[in-house]
Formats: structure tokens, sequence, C-alpha cells
């Protein structure tokens, strides 16, 4: 049985949202540790209403431990995955560090979970501007492939992390008051700013964010010939990314058919009135696990074109909940043996 757990990186942004769905989803355990670094170690955490203290991350964490979830920077699971690997741990990954590995498949519950069966001890959970995107284009793609996805995407400061999540309160008050500040998360003031770039420069004037989007999506549907042109802009929202989504797809898909597939499909919420007003804005998906679309209508560029406005909370389906979703598939899939 995999009953014992442990929660890598469980004082960051991801973790504690973690910590918090497998107490919302009753996910079954007998014991759990929280780990993290050692300027974290030996703080408390309350968790079904025991106290734990946090553990310094080591090569001997994973003794005895079935499943860990991890959400630390890439450089510490470049690390700890093969420390729980070596111990029969199965790692459920957060970081960005091993989903374009051959042998780690990258998950999202919605769209390929038959993929968790091929894991090597390591199964990768998406970048969250990739997550709430393929699990939109899923229902398209069955009714009619996707030749070609343009993205544009309005990204949350939580996605950089706590640190991330404070810039834009603490420097839109410093703004405000008329005082200095100094960035940290950013290269640039991000209250009351657009920041256009996400991650370094990457390929052909593209960012690491941008081409994540590109390989992620096409490992995910496990088809390199879907084209993905996407432009990555932060943006000085506290939660939630928003992406305006074109897809073209092999025959038509009207405005009438993509939003009747998209209500059928689990995991997703259609909010799509523009007449009254309607549609998905961050303040409203935020703490709530689907992936939200509006503004679905003809692309009248192109023959072929759909085009859509998606919202979804980065830290919830981009993030904790779509690592929680595949442990949960691990358990089913171990009871079901
Ligand atoms: N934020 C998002 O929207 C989002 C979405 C998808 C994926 N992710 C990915 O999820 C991961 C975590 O992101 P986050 O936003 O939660 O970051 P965060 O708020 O900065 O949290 C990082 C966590 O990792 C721990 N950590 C850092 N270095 C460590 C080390 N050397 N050994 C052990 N633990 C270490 C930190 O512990 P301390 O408290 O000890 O520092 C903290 O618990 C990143 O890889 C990120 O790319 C984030």
């Amino acid at each position: 049985m995999y009953e014992n757990l442990a929660i890598v990186g469980a004082t960051g942004a991801v973790g504690r949202l973690i910590r918090q769905l497998l107490e919302e989803r009753k996910f079954p355990y007998k014991t759990i540790k929280f780990l993290a670094s050692k300027r974290s170690a030996g703080t408390e955490i309350t968790f079904n209403g025991t106290t734990h203290t946090v553990e310094e991350l080591t090569p001997e964490s994973f003794e005895g431990v079935d499943i860990a979830i991890g959400s630390t920077p890439d450089e510490a699971a470049k690390e700890f995955a093969p420390w729980a690997v070596q111990a029969g741990c199965i790692v459920v990954d957060e970081s960005g560090y091993w989903r374009m590995k051959e042998d780690v498949p990258l998950v999202v519950p919605e769209v390929n979970p038959e993929a968790i069966k091929n894991h090597k001890g390591i199964i990768s959970s998406p970048n969250c501007s990739t997550t709430q995107m393929v699990v939109a284009m899923k229902p398209l793609h069955d009714a009619s492939k996707i030749k070609r996805v343009v993205v544009s995407t309005y990204q949350a400061t939580s996605g950089a992390g706590v640190v991330g999540e404070e810039e834009l309160v603490n420097g839109a008050k410093a703004v405000l008051n008329g005082e200095s500040f100094q960035n940290k998360a950013f290269a640039h003031q991000i209250a009351f700013n657009l920041i256009p770039q996400i991650g370094s420069e990457k390929y052909e004037g593209y960012t690491s964010e941008e081409m994540k989007m590109v390989y992620e999506t096409q490992k995910i549907f496990g088809d390199d010939s879907i084209k993905v042109c996407p432009t990555c802009v932060r943006v000085p929202v506290t939660n939630c990314h928003s992406e305006t989504i074109m897809v073209e797809t092999e025959r038509p898909i009207s405005p009438a058919e993509a939003r009747e597939l998209f209500e059928k499909t689990e995991g997703i919420t259609v909010v799509d009135n523009l007449g009254a007003g309607e549609y998905p804005m961050p303040k409203d998906c935020t703490n709530k696990n689907d992936v939200f679309i509006g503004r679905i209508r003809r692309d009248i560029s192109c023959e072929n074109g759909l085009t859509f406005w998606c919202v979804s909370d980065n830290l919830r389906k981009g993030a904790a909940t779509n690592a929680v979703q595949i442990a949960e598939l691990l358990v089913r899939s171990q009871a079901a043996v």
C-alpha cells in the first residue's frame, strides 16, 4: 500500500496548498513527513489537527516513504528525486527539472492519465501555464486534431512563489507611498506594470517559460506536430494565470460546439456571457480547482480557428491540485491491482 507520504518543499507557496488539498480531499495515509531546506527545518506545521516539525531534506529522508510530492526549486528536485527513488519511493515532482526527461511521464490527469503506468520512480507535473492550456485543448483536440496554438499568458506573481506574491503587495504599497523599493523576485517593478519576460532567453527570441509551453504540450499529447506560439507576460495580479488561446483545428469547430465540449468536460467550468459582462477573472477563480473558460468565439482571421479566454489558479490546478490528483491516481492504480 502507498500509505507513507513525504511533502518536500512543504513550506513554499505550492507546498502549503498541497497540505491543504491533502486535508480537503481526505487523502489516505498512515504516516506523513514535511521536508524543506535548513532554513525552515524545526518550524511547526499543523496537519489534520496534529503538529509536525519540518525536517531538513537529506538523502536519508525517504526511508520507508512510499510517495513523495515535491515542490522545490529545480536544483533541489534534481538532487532529492534520485535519493527518493533509491529508497523505493515514487516521486510526484512539481519542478521543471524532470519534466522533459525521457523516462519521466509528464501527466495532467484530465489529459493523459494512462502515462503514469510508464513511470520509473519519477512522475512530473507540468508548468502552470501549460497545465491549464492542455486541459482546455483536450476536448477540442479529441473532436478535431489541433494543428496550431497561439497563446498569450497573463501570469500572476504567485507563479514566482511566496516572494513573488509579497513583491507585488509590498511594491504597490511603496509606489503609493512614494517610497523606493528593491525588486528581488522580478527583474523589474511589477506593481502597476507588465513584464513581457518570464524565464531566461532560450530559443530564437522565446523565453524558457515560453519554450516549456511548446515542449510540454507536445509531450503531454504525444504529438510533436502540434505547433505552439507562446508569449508569456507577468502581470500585477497576485494569483491565477489568464491566457488568450487561439487554436487552429483540422476541421472547423464552431463556438457552439466548443461550448458544448467544454461544458461536458470534468475540470472545466464555462463562464461565457459577454452581453452580461460574464467571463472568468482571476479574482473569481482563486482557490478553485477548475480551469475556467469564456469569450469563446470564432477566430475571424483564420479558416478553422477558434479563440477563447482561460483562467485558472496557478497554485491549485497549475501546481498543487495536479500533483495531488497524480498521487490519487497512483493510490487508485495500486488499489486496482
Ligand atoms: N508557484 C507556482 O504557480 C508554480 C506552479 C507550477 C510549478 N511550480 C514549481 O513548484 C516549485 C515550488 O514553487 P513555489 O512557488 O512553491 O516556491 P517557493 O514558495 O519558493 O517554495 C519553495 C519550497 O522549496 C523549499 N526548498 C528550497 N530549496 C530547498 C532545498 N535546497 N532543499 C529542500 N527544500 C528546499 C523551500 O523551503 P524553505 O522554506 O526551507 O526555503 C520551500 O518549501 C518550483 O519548482 C516551481 O517552479 C510553481
